[in-house]
């Protein structure tokens, strides 16, 4: 199976060898985990090591505060501006767009599908997979929405991020309860309080298609982005 290589070395080593290519892969965690950070490191790599344009959609943040604070990480998004689109915008301003111009979901996955196509993008990250599933009402309506979205991704070729916002501390992967059954794969970062101090760990929870590694790994979010460590399946240190 062809690979996606993430460019986050150890999480490709988890992986032995990256994502399956043209898969939808959802990350998991609690606040301040990574998911940003981990979703610019993928589409930044890969433009910059693999020359594959990348849409990244941001439905939360200010795009500017996610410029600037992922250069601070040493991405500079501006000097990769021919091959990167960042699109979007505040879930209310899109809630509001929506009413107003009766867009269903079809509607809003022609915009993306559109900007995939102009600039031929191969990785594509949804940050985060909740704000959008907030457009829709019922159940029903939000997992048909999110496998029109995943599966037109597919056919265009790309491999897709969901970032996904869990409640800290719990064990759920996802918010909704049904975004890992869509998702080929699921990577969980824990947030795992251990006496007076935090430690972080990720883990490869499935990933259709391929043979992967299973244990907590350590990581650490560093001014290079995440680092995930190899020497050691996660540990809580000695008291
Ligand atoms: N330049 C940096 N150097 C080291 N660590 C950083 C740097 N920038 C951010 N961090 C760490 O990364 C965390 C934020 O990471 P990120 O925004 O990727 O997480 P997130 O899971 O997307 O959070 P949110 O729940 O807010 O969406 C910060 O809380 C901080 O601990
Ligand atoms: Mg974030």
């Amino acid at each position: 199976m062809k690979r996606t290589i993430t460019g986050i070395k150890g999480l490709d080593l988890m992986l032995k060898g990256g994502i399956p290519k043209n898969r939808v892969v959802l990350i998991s965690g609690s606040t301040g985990t990574g998911k940003t950070t981990i979703g610019m490191q993928f589409i930044y790599n890969g433009i910059v090591d693999h020359n594959e344009a990348g849409v990244y959609i941001t439905l939360e943040e200010d795009k500017q505060q996610i410029k600037q604070d992922i250069n601070a990480q040493g991405m500079n998004l501006d000097s990769i501006n021919d091959r990167f689109r960042f699109i979007g915008g505040h879930i209310a301003t899109i809630q509001r767009f929506k009413r107003k111009t009766k867009a269903n979901v079809e509607d809003l996955v022609n915009e993306v599908e559109e900007v995939v196509h102009e600039i031929g993008a191969k990785r594509v990250v949804l940050d985060p997979v909740n704000l959008f599933l907030m457009l829709f009402d019922s159940d029903n309506e939000k997992r048909d929405a999110l496998a029109l979205l995943t599966e037109k991704l597919k056919k265009l070729n790309c491999t897709t991020l969901l970032l996904c916002e869990v409640k800290e501390q719990s064990m759920d992967i996802s918010r909704e309860g049904f975004e890992e059954f869509v998702a080929d794969g699921v990577i969980t970062l824990y947030n795992l309080r251990c006496g007076p101090s935090f430690y972080q760990g990720i883990a490869v929870r499935k990933m259709r298609g391929i043979e992967h590694h299973r244990e907590i790994r350590p990581y650490e979010i560093t001014n290079e982005g995440v680092v995930v460590y190899q020497t050691q399946p996660w540990l809580p240190p000695e008291e």
